[in-house]
């Protein structure tokens, strides 16, 4: 019988040591070891290192090849995954539990046909599987479920059936027997995807992993994960919200700045196409001040959005600054700007800010119609609807350049809009002709100011 001993591991990034120590060597992190019991290493323990000596290859010799992808049915995921999910891949779907993972990947694998799938449900039973299939109503007998925990198992269950995909939800959930500790620990989720890895790149058959994240958003403990797997795709939003964003972080076959949106409903997730229109309020006949649009870029997608401001006399001694979507440290330093530039007596004022629809951007071409957000509310007057900006905002009021400006203004001409602003010298190089839409260039804080307001 393997003997038994002690190990510690981080739980940041999963580095291992045979006693405790304060401080991870790895990553540096404090106080995250944990002690795990492991059996000595077996025989049946992983080496990521083929058996067979491969011979060091001049770049122009290697033969290039399109890997085979097989096409996800949703338009969203095959964009976030680069073009579809790749063969011999492993990707993990990361999110905050209840946020709608299993049912992405469920709703996916329930409506490819052509493909033999083993989904692997660690944490529900079939009854609740087949309940939310109903759900979403969509049945199909190429999808072979497995209740199943134990890695050794699935791994019997995948000889058995020979699945062109397999699904593990959640990596969390399942545990190798050659290692002492609970399903869930660094070295379980390591063991475990390490095996899946080994397979899915032994097969060439892609791999599904989902993971929780815990409250630090890394992906339950364990860094390890993300360095293991191919691609980690992020499942976010807010729960009092419809809206769900999947999100790359991390992918070897596609680009990392690709953003999906879906909406939960009552039978499951549904494609946000166009998410300007989900994320404009919809009065647009009522002009009120203390609003803005502004125009972003996500990924590589272009979508307007909606700054809304409420600024109100301080009641107390501290102004309030309440903020929801943005980041709070550079609208503090929007609103210092504005105090030393503009001449508004902020300090005294409290200011809520709210990105409408639960979104949460960091596009910093959203400074400009942030702050005229702000002064909107400020003086009470109403910025037309159907005007929408776009520049950041450097510390002595400047208005700077923005990427991608053309690409801003066709969506703002596409989506209706009749005016745009956007930053002065930006449209270098541009051929304004192309546009109907009026372009009004600014340079300053003032300028804008005095552009919008008088
Ligand atoms: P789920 O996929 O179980 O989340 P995860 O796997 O990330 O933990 O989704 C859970 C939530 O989604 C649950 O609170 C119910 C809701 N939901 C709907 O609103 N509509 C639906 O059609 C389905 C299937 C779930
Ligand atoms: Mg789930």
């Amino acid at each position: 019988m393997a003997k038994e001993k002690s190990m510690w591991f981080c739980s940041e990034c999963g580095n291992d040591s045979p006693k405790w120590v304060g401080r991870c060597p790895s990553c540096g992190a404090w106080n995250t070891m944990v002690e795990e019991r492991v059996k000595a290493k077996s025989s049946k323990s992983i080496s990521l290192s083929s058996r067979s000596l491969s011979r060091p290859q001049k770049v122009s010799e290697i033969e290039a090849i399109d890997e085979p992808r097989i096409k996800m049915p949703s338009k969203e995921l095959n964009r976030v995954l680069g073009g579809g999910l790749v063969a011999g891949s492993l990707v993990l779907i990361g999110g905050e539990p209840g946020i709608g993972k299993s049912t992405l990947v469920l709703q996916n694998t329930l409506s490819i046909r052509s493909k033999r799938i083993l989904y692997i449900s660690g944490e529900e039973s079939a009854t609740q599987l087949k309940m939310r299939a109903d759900r979403i109503g969509r049945v199909c007998d190429n999808v072979l479920i497995a209740c199943e925990t134990s890695l050794d198992n699935i791994m019997k269950h995948i000889e058995d059936t020979k699945p062109e995909m397999v699904v593990v939800d959640s990596i969390q959930t399942i545990a190798s027997d050659d290692i002492e500790s609970a399903a869930g620990s660094v070295s379980q989720v390591r063991e475990c995807s390490a095996r899946l890895l080994k397979y899915a790149k032994e097969s060439g058959v892609p791999v599904i992993l989902i993971g929780h994240i815990n409250k630090e958003g890394s992906i339950a403990g364990p860094k390890v994960l993300e360095h293991i797997v191919d691609a980690v795709l992020q499942f976010e939003g807010d729960r009092h919200y419809m809206y769900r964003i999947l999100r790359s972080i991390k992918n070897r076959f596609g680009s990392t700045s690709e953003l999906g949106i879906y909406e939960m409903g009552q039978k499951g997730l549904r494609e946000v196409t166009n998410p300007s229109e989900m994320l404009l309020s919809h009065n647009s006949d009522e002009e009120l001040s203390g609003m803005a649009i502004g125009i972003t870029l996500e990924g590589l997608r272009p979508f307007l959005i909606e700054a809304q401001a409420l600024v109100s006399t301080a009641a107390y001694g501290t102004p309030q600054r309440t903020v929801t979507g943005f980041d709070s440290k550079r609208m503090n330093m929007l609103l210092a700007v504005l105090e030393k530039r503009v001449g508004f007596k902020l300090a005294q004022k409290d200011v809520f800010l709210n990105i409408a629809g639960g979104l949460k951007v960091n596009d910093t071409a959203l400074d400009l119609p942030i702050i005229s957000a702000i002064l909107s509310s400020n003086v009470d007057m109403a910025i037309p609807r159907d005007m929408c900006l776009c520049g950041e905002i450097g510390l002595s009021g400047e208005i700077r350049q923005v990427t991608r400006l053309e690409q801003r203004i066709s969506e703002a001409e596409k989506l209706g809009m009749k005016t745009i602003v956007i930053p002065r010298y930006n449209l270098k190089g541009v051929d304004t002709s192309r546009y109907s839409i009026e372009i009004k260039e600014v340079a300053k804080v003032e300028e804008a100011f005095r552009l919008l307001f008088s």
